[in-house]
């Protein structure tokens, strides 16, 4: 079996948009990176990360499900894509531990429509739900448990698909800047051209993958410093962090004096 993979292009121009939130977002914030959740917001307010995958999944996946009835999203963790990609279907569920989708559930409802449905817990679940659904999105989740139980993990969101559903897992790739950084640095890897090669041999199936490129911007190089370090999150320890300053500001400065950062990330689609 074989593994189909191509560029992703947007359907529309992010970078104005971000550029836009970055201006915004980052003038006065401070250099820290006490803890996580702050981090992953800076991150995120940063970069275009969540309007390509939103686009991405509603341009090349929603239109091509048989059916739109039932999304499952498997740590949907604030719900910004949830929010967006759920409103092509009827019913949405979100599995999410301890942190009610950090959105609570009823301003979810009250934002977007009463079909939003939160379980508070981790996937799989020791209940699981009916295997009804025709889309079951897993974004920057497969981190969270070990490799060893990725294809376990993937194929009990693939029992979950009605006939005919897709799965959907998106993952850092260990390609273009920010994957080199990563090695530079002797981050983790996680090899997704074997990982998805392995999965099309598993499910004896022709998988889908895509290359979504994201773009990290930043007027300063503290705030590009901020950035790569919830990027390198899991390696912080061992970073030394002149090191990394002096990475940021040769690697990532652009000619108007402002930084961005390239990041690749992987999508690939499993399909019943
Ligand atoms: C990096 S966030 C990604 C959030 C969102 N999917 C996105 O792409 O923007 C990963 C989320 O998965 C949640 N998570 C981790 N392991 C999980 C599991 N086994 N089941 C459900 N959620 C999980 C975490 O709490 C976190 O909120």
């Amino acid at each position: 079996m074989k593994v189909i993979h191509k560029p992703y292009t947007p359907t529309k121009d992010f970078r104005r948009g971000s550029e836009e939130l970055t201006a915004l977002h980052l003038l006065n914030k401070r250099f820290d990176c006490r803890t996580y959740l702050p981090s992953m917001q800076f991150f995120i307010d940063s970069s275009n990360e969540k309007p390509i995958i939103t686009d991405f999944l509603k341009s090349e996946i929603v239109p091509s499900l048989p059916a739109r009835k039932k999304m499952l999203d498997i740590g949907a963790g604030k719900g910004e894509i949830t929010g967006e990609v759920g409103k092509s279907f009827n019913k949405v569920l979100m599995i999410e531990p301890g942190r009610k989708p950090r959105m609570q559930e009823s301003t979810f409802k009250r934002m977007f429509s009463p079909k939003y449905t939160h379980i508070d817990g981790y996937f799989p679940l020791d209940t699981p739900p009916a295997n009804d659904f025709n889309l079951v999105l897993g974004s920057h989740v497969l981190y969270y448990s070990g490799q060893g139980a990725w294809i376990y993990f993937i194929e009990c969101a693939r029992d979950l698909l009605s006939k005919g559903g897709k799965t959907v897992f998106i993952m850092n790739d260990d390609i273009g800047q920010a994957g080199a950084m990563n090695i530079h640095f002797g981050g983790e890897t996680y090899g997704m051209d074997r990982f998805v090669q392995y999965c099309s041999c598993y499910f004896n199936q022709e998988i889908k993958s895509y290359e979504l490129q994201i773009t990290v911007q930043a007027l300063t190089y503290k705030e590009m410093m901020r950035n790569a370090m919830f990027y390198l999150f899991n390696s912080l320890r061992k970073i030394k962090p002149d090191e990394l300053l002096d990475y940021v500001k040769t690697q990532f400065l652009q000619p108007d004096g402002t930084y961005e950062m390239r990041i690749f990330e992987r999508a690939f689609v499993i399909e019943k």
